[in-house]
């Protein structure tokens, strides 16, 4: 068997095809352009490109972007300042804080001063509460593009066995609770789990998020499965700079009954989601319906 390629790519244009429309229809029948405010603290290579892709997806669907560049230097009271006035601007609807930030900078403070409403990284402490006992919240984007795919491949999610390998704050915790609730029967794996080749086999849907290149095998994928890679490693090989996933490709497609490559996988919809949950975020402070399809 070869596996059906999930392309991430297609579908996240598709998911921001769909929120430029809705961008639209909120500016033409109530006068409401939704805007995301993106803070880099710093110059972290990876994080400035980063920062200037959200920058650009923002305006590609018609939102308002508001970029602040901070010097590497800055402290910690002119940093939440920053945050208090985002969190009181009526024009700013999502609100990102770069990470990581600047080692002086404590990151939980920082994130949990942002207005969890405007939270559209889903990463302060009452979203991560929301989410956990199953209440409307802001979702993580990574995670949320994640179910969005399996949603669209599977249909029901209810009743499948799903093994998310990894258990970070920012993907394998929030992938689980999502999976949960949409009545998966769901197992957290992790560097120390017992026979991880025997727990992965099991899955239905088998989520790779450990950030360590190709550990997950073909012989450790259950016939059929579906696997979601998040995994995105820089390594060389035969000299040459090559991008892989935590999953060894072309093993994993032989067994597998559909899989998201990398690159073109689960990446391109980790901003598509970052402008749906904009997009979520300004309907909820207007008191409009949320876009389907586009939530948890
Ligand atoms: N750095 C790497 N990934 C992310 C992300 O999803 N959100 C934020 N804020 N910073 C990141």
């Amino acid at each position: 068997m070869t596996a059906k390629v999930i392309d991430g790519k297609a579908f996240a244009a598709n998911v921001r095809a769909q929120v430029a429309d809705h961008v639209a229809r909120l500016k033409a029948d109530h006068g409401i352009t939704p805007g995301l405010a993106v803070v880099l603290v710093g110059e972290d290579p990876a994080s400035k490109v980063y920062v200037k892709n959200k920058h650009a997806s923002t305006i590609e669907v018609g939102m308002s972007s508001f970029e602040h560049r901070l010097p590497a230097e800055t402290g910690e009271a002119e940093l939440l300042a920053l945050i208090d006035k985002l969190n009181a601007d009526p024009a700013v609807h999502g609100i990102l804080v770069q990470l990581p930030l600047p080692g002086h900078l404590n990151s939980e403070l920082v994130i949990n001063r942002i207005d969890p409403a405007k939270d559209v990284d889903g990463f302060h402490i009452s979203n991560v509460g929301l989410l956990g006992t199953g209440q409307k919240s802001m979702v993580p984007c990574t995670p949320l593009g994640c179910l969005m795919m399996l949603r669209d491949h599977h249909g029901k999610l209810a009743g499948l066995n799903a093994v998310v390998v990894g258990r970070s704050n920012i993907v394998g915790k929030p992938m689980a609770q999502l999976l949960l609730g949409d009545s998966c029967t769901v197992t957290i794996a992790h560097s120390r789990t017992k026979d991880l080749a025997e727990v992965c086999k099991r899955a239905d849907i088998l989520v790779a998020a450990v950030g360590r290149p190709e550990m997950i095998t073909g012989d450790m994928v259950r016939p059929g499965a579906t696997v979601i890679d998040v995994g995105i490693n820089r390594i060389e090989r035969d000299g040459k700079a090559k991008l892989v996933g935590d999953v060894h490709y072309e093993s994993a497609a032989a067994v597998a009954g559909a899989i998201t490559p990398v690159p073109g996988g689960v990446g391109p919809m980790t901003i598509a989601c970052l402008l749906a949950n904009t997009l979520t975020a300004c309907c909820r402070a207007n008191g409009l319906a949320e876009p389907k399809g586009l939530t948890a």
